[in-house]
């Protein structure tokens, strides 16, 4: 299975959009190791659009030569001597989002270049799709092109949720599908992306194939090529907490070269990341909504909870209750809890729990563990 948990990477578009080259990504690769991503379980580094030649060169896709002297297999060759993995972009149009050559017509050529290169993962987008064509067969004929590269790509869909993809995309062969538009830093995008779009999804959501919010915007902070007003830390938590009970993969968009401590704090949580990757692979769903407070749960691998209280609110708001019931728990049931933001031991509860107070847009995340008797 090449996707058994969520991916986690991080991808160049949000922080750089066309400003990539050799020495960004490198660097990039480098930072991921030495700021312990790597170790957390951040494995993919992947190029976003704007790689690619203006031409194809007896029929291949090639680099931007000026970008990337020293050539993508190099590149490739590189990430892979750190212990990480490649990944690149290409679209299902005749043109990539940003006008340069793409896959439509080309997919086994392209699937078998990528593979040439040592390319792991290939995020593949939508833009200039030929009138008339069929969407799904068209991702469908990449999915098999790489199948038959004999090599292990991980293939993440990029159609914004068009046509239901979360209904085809593991029968065409995706790991991931994008389920709506573009992220930018700001809450409105996340409670788009996050909170509503994802909203009755989680039954499509599974190992081998996961629904895709789009990338993290932690600590971008107005920064980048897709900022907006920039979220605050509270914000920035929510989303980070959000996509972990999600299962959605995790795929930064911040410089990981320049991160501040409450950017790597967020993004190195290991108690959420631990939900993320719960080898379960079940989606949170949302119980409902108390005073514009939503509870997301999840149930985990060893018979945990994990769930979230999020406050959509502009005004701080709490004690929202969630009960053993609701979690399909018997309600006399003693559990232990933890809060995964601060680590801290909640205590033995049973028939209830109720959050305690959050600031505007910040969340609480507790991890419910049955006692065995
Ligand atoms: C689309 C995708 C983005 C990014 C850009 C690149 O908008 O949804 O994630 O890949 O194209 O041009």
């Amino acid at each position: 299975m090449i996707a058994p948990t969520p991916p986690m990477g991080w991808n160049s578009w949000n922080t750089f959009g066309r400003e990539i080259d050799e020495d960004v990504i490198r660097s990039t690769a480098d930072a991921m190791v030495a700021t312990g991503l790597k170790d957390a379980g951040y494995r993919y580094v992947c190029i976003d659009d704007l790689w690619e030649a203006d031409e194809r060169v007896d029929g291949r896709l090639t680099w931007d030569a000026a970008k990337f002297p020293g050539g993508i297999p190099a590149l490739a060759d590189y990430i892979h001597g750190l212990g990480l993995k490649f990944g690149i972009y290409s679209c299902s149009g005749t043109h990539t989002c940003a006008g340069k050559p793409a896959s439509f017509g080309y997919e086994e050529i392209d699937a078998q270049t990528f593979a040439d290169w040592g390319v792991d993962f290939l995020k593949y987008d939508h833009c200039y799709f030929p009138p008339g064509a069929d969407p799904r067969a068209a991702y469908a004929r990449m999915g098999q092109a790489l199948r038959m590269t004999g090599r292990p790509i991980l293939y993440s869909l990029c159609n914004w949720g068009g046509n239901e993809v979360w209904t085809w995309g593991a029968a065409v062969g995706g790991h991931m599908w994008r389920t709506g538009g573009d992220i930018n830093d700001s809450w409105e995008s996340i409670v788009h992306l996050g909170f509503r779009r994802q909203k009755d999804l989680h039954p499509w959501g599974r190992p081998n194939g996961w629904n895709d919010p789009d990338m993290l915007v932690v600590g971008m902070r107005n920064r980048g090529n897709v900022a907006r007003e920039g979220c605050s830390e509270d914000e920035y938590r929510s989303h980070f907490a959000l996509w972990c009970l999600q299962a959605a993969p995790l795929m930064i968009g911040c410089d990981v070269r320049d991160m501040d401590p409450a950017t790597k704090a967020i993004l190195l949580n290991r108690d959420l990341i631990a939900v993320n990757q719960d080898p379960l692979g079940v989606q949170a769903a949302c119980l409902g909504s108390h005073r514009r407070c939503e509870v997301w749960a999840r149930p985990l691998a060893n018979g945990d909870l994990a769930v979230g209280f999020f406050n959509l609110h502009e005004k701080p708001q709490g004690n929202v209750p969630v009960a053993w019931e609701q979690l399909h728990l018997h309600d006399r049931r003693p559990c232990r809890l933890t809060d995964l933001g601060s680590g801290e031991d909640l205590g033995t509860h049973s028939r209830v729990f109720t959050s305690g107070s959050l600031a505007p847009h910040a969340c609480q995340v507790v991890r419910i563990s049955p006692q065995r008797t």
